[in-house]
């Protein structure tokens, strides 16, 4: 029981109530890890069985859980790390950094932070990059079935321009990638990307490889980095002097399409932008990393507007993003969007970390809403949760002033309960 919301679609104002449901005094009735009826307490109330438990998180705000696009697991490490752009970030911290990841126990250590991390921040879907060992997805894998969280990852395939240790070979990428699907995808709740890191670190037979990955398997997702920085865009285009731009290399080679998530896309020109939108493939909007490598500000609104719009999602780009707070992300978006003369909305926000984001991942039948017969992933936000909010808070007027106040001032302190699959995974985590 608390405050309810939830989105039907994209909000076009600010004032457009149409888009969402608000419910003052709501409820939702789970059973088995899905949401059986959402509502009014007092219908949900009078539908329920006698001996149903009941938890009463009134005054706070109940929202779907928040899904995060696009991140690296093994780089929890690597936060905050001092670069001064991409390729020297990569260079000098991050291809190092996952070299640890060969490691079982490594891999399976970190796994178990990331997703203490993800539950306390209000995470409850990510679509992660593993690293290029196999034993770094079967932690990840291995970790989210314990939990029974919703995620999507994949097993790095790269193959050049990076440390020994970080390499595989065409063969191995095909053949591990295969194995990681067989051993996990539909496991659970876990689903398996197909993850070339970026056309600099995979050969034209690797990239081949991909191709073929996804010819085999067309309904899974694809993830790679794309048109991020300057000096990444002319590595590239000097690697695959063949292709057109940047977005030609991996259009060359199948991988754009409605399953495809690109991260980054801060720099592309209006072909990429058109070979984006006819494909349905969706571009990813990593602000707090876009903003600490300094690699641009990313076009949300053109980007939107076009007459060919490219369907966008938001994500925490952790380790090259400084946190893994989707509220926190929002607020850095927001920033990003003023800096070029626009505005990026309340709800606009708390639409995006939700159902739009599930529907970049093509999932909005299984989670991103409050709807009857989806995954009972959601949580309960405090827009009072310090003492410099409380007071900001005796202030709100509206529901968009509560989620403005949370989003811009709001972090995991926000975050009162986590809700995995219906149980309450964030105090479960303080009382283990
Ligand atoms: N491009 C290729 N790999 C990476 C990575 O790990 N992080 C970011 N931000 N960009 C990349
Ligand atoms: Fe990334």
């Amino acid at each position: 029981r608390g405050r309810l919301l939830s989105f039907h679609r994209a909000p076009f104002a600010i004032d457009d109530s149409a888009a969402y449901a608000y419910e003052t005094d709501g409820a939702l009735l789970v059973e088995n890890g899905v949401i059986v009826a959402s509502g009014t307490y007092a219908a949900i109330k009078a539908g329920a069985a006698d001996d149903v438990v009941e938890i009463d998180h009134r005054p706070h705000l109940i929202v779907p859980g928040f899904i995060d696009t696009h991140l690296h697991f093994p780089q929890m490490q690597v936060m905050a790390s001092y670069a001064a752009n991409l390729l020297e970030w990569l260079n000098t911290y991050t291809f190092p950094e996952e070299c640890r990841f060969v490691e079982t126990a490594h891999a399976e250590r970190i796994a178990s932070r990331f997703f203490d991390e993800m539950v306390r921040h209000g995470t409850t879907t990510a679509a992660a990059y593993c690293s290029v060992h196999k034993a770094s997805v079967d932690a990840f894998f291995a970790e989210a079935l314990r939990r029974d969280m919703r995620m999507i990852a994949g097993k790095v395939m790269m193959d050049r321009n990076a440390p020994q240790g970080l390499l595989d070979t065409p063969e191995m990428s095909y053949d591990e990638t295969r194995a990681v699907i067989r051993e996990w995808h539909g496991k659970g709740r876990n689903h398996v990307a197909i993850t070339p890191r970026f056309a600099i670190t995979s050969t034209p037979e690797q990239m081949d490889v991909a191709r073929s990955l996804v010819h085999e398997f067309p309904d899974l997702h694809v993830q790679t980095h794309l048109s991020e920085n300057r000096d990444e865009i002319a590595f590239t285009c000097e690697l695959y002097p063949e292709a057109v731009d940047y977005t030609d290399v991996y259009a060359r080679y199948g991988l754009l399409g409605p399953k495809s998530l690109f991260g980054h896309c801060i720099h592309l020109s209006e072909r990429e932008a058109d070979a984006m939108s006819e494909t349905g493939s969706v571009a990813v909007f990593c602000p707090t990393s876009n903003l600490f490598l300094g690699s641009g500000l990313f076009p949300l609104r053109a980007l939107n507007r076009r007459d060919k719009p490219v369907r966008t999602s938001v994500a925490s780009d952790i380790g090259g993003g400084t946190s893994y707070s989707m509220l926190k992300t929002l607020d850095e978006a927001y920033k990003i969007l003023q800096l070029q003369g626009e505005r990026l909305n309340p709800f606009d926000s708390f639409f995006m970390m939700t159902r739009g984001n599930a529907e970049a991942l093509s999932l909005v039948d299984k989670i991103g809403t409050l709807e009857a017969g989806t995954d009972a992933d959601f949580i309960v936000l405090d827009m009072a949760a310090t003492p410099a909010m409380a007071l900001r808070a005796e202030v709100v007027t509206s529901l968009a002033d509560e989620l403005f106040l949370l989003q811009t001032m709001g972090d995991d302190r926000s975050i009162v309960e986590t809700y995995v699959a219906g149980k309450p995974a964030k105090s479960a985590l303080a009382a283990a």
